[in-house]
């Protein structure tokens, strides 16, 4: 009795100095493994005689359950002092201000075209669109370039089918317009066009707005006034240098291309010029009263100037990198 008292109390010194789970573990063996001291008093039961051993047998195994309890004790007390440390290692502050949530924003393409609109309806301009997929007719033929004009060669054209193109310009919308609408006109219309092409400069599909005005007294000097403040208005600088370069469309006579300086060259940002009587004709307005302008502008190229880049394609890669600039 006395040696289980004393190994109990052994027992329990040791397991309350240890501050490790693994030692812990080892110390168990120590008492209550295959060569534990309490495992040897167990197997030394047999050599008592049949009456001391019941008893002998139930104070050890009393002694047994004291160890397991302590032992578990322990156990639990290293287990909650464990995750009291992880747990103020990794404490979260809820007050702290967020990471920040990436928040989309507009595509410079989009605020570059909201910013046209914007611009063109304080000049008076009301906006209306088009068909993507136009009818050979509306493209070519009744803008004055009838099938096998030289003229469609300048348009690397998308072919639906025979009779059917993607769009290379938003010029057939001013057919459409004229078709339902009767002078005064004064409209825009933006969108995307297709063309086979593809440089710095060039997209196989981009997008123009397209200006018209028709009505009894409109003249050249108006294109240029309408086109030259719009486009000091749009890059913010009243002393902007803008270049009417004589050129040629099937539909405008005479007829015009836009250049903006740029790198100390100029950059082409659109074509326009004075109606054709032939186009006003196909819509059955009369070109004795009446007389207009037209333009077509090149929005990736404007969006390019304004933003400083270099090539028109990374409008298109949705590299977050770049278009995280324009947020
Ligand atoms: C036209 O498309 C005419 N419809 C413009 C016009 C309208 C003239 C009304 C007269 C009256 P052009 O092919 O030059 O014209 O294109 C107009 C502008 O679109 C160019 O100046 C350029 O800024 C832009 N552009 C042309 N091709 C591309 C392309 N592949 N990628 C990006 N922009 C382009």
């Amino acid at each position: 009795m006395e040696e289980l008292q004393q190994i109990l109390d052994q027992a329990l010194t040791q397991f309350s100095a240890i501050n490790d789970e693994n030692q812990l573990e080892q110390a168990k063996a120590k008492y209550l493994g295959k060569e534990g001291s309490l495992t040897a008093l167990l197997k030394g039961l047999g050599k008592l005689s049949a009456d001391e051993r019941p008893k002998a047998g139930a104070s050890i195994n009393q002694v047994k359950q004291s160890i397991e309890a302590a032992l578990q004790q322990r156990r639990d007390a290293l287990g909650h002092a464990k995750m009291a440390t992880k747990l103020s290692a990794e404490s979260l502050d809820v007050t702290l201000p967020g990471r920040g949530n990436g928040c989309g924003g507009l595509h410079p393409v989009t605020r570059t075209l909201s910013r046209i609109e914007h611009l063109f309806h304080s000049l008076g301009f009301s906006t209306t669109s088009g068909p993507e997929i136009e009818h050979d007719f509306y493209n070519f033929t009744a803008l004055n370039i009838p099938k096998n004009h030289p003229a469609r060669a300048m348009h690397d054209t998308f072919y639906i089918d025979p009779e059917h193109v993607l769009r290379t310009h938003t010029s057939p919308v001013q057919v459409h317009y004229m078709q339902t609408h009767q002078p005064p006109l004064k409209i825009i219309s933006a969108g995307r066009v297709y063309r086979v092409d593809s440089d710095a400069t060039h997209s196989p599909m981009f997008h123009q707005v397209e200006g018209l005005w028709v009505d009894e007294e409109v003249s050249f000097a108006n294109l240029k006034g309408v086109v030259q403040d719009f486009l000091q208005r749009f890059f913010e600088q009243d002393d902007l240098k803008v270049r009417f370069r004589p050129s040629f469309f099937p539909f405008t006579e005479p007829s015009a291309e836009m250049d903006m300086s740029w790198r100390g060259g100029w950059l082409e940002i659109g074509g326009c010029g004075m109606v054709h009587p032939a186009v006003l004709k196909h819509v059955n307005i009369d070109s004795e009263k009446y007389l207009g302008f037209a333009f077509g502008l090149g929005v990736e190229r404007l969006a390019m100037l304004r933003y400083g880049v270099n090539d028109l394609r990374q409008f298109y890669e949705s590299d977050l990198r770049f278009l995280k600039q324009f947020n």
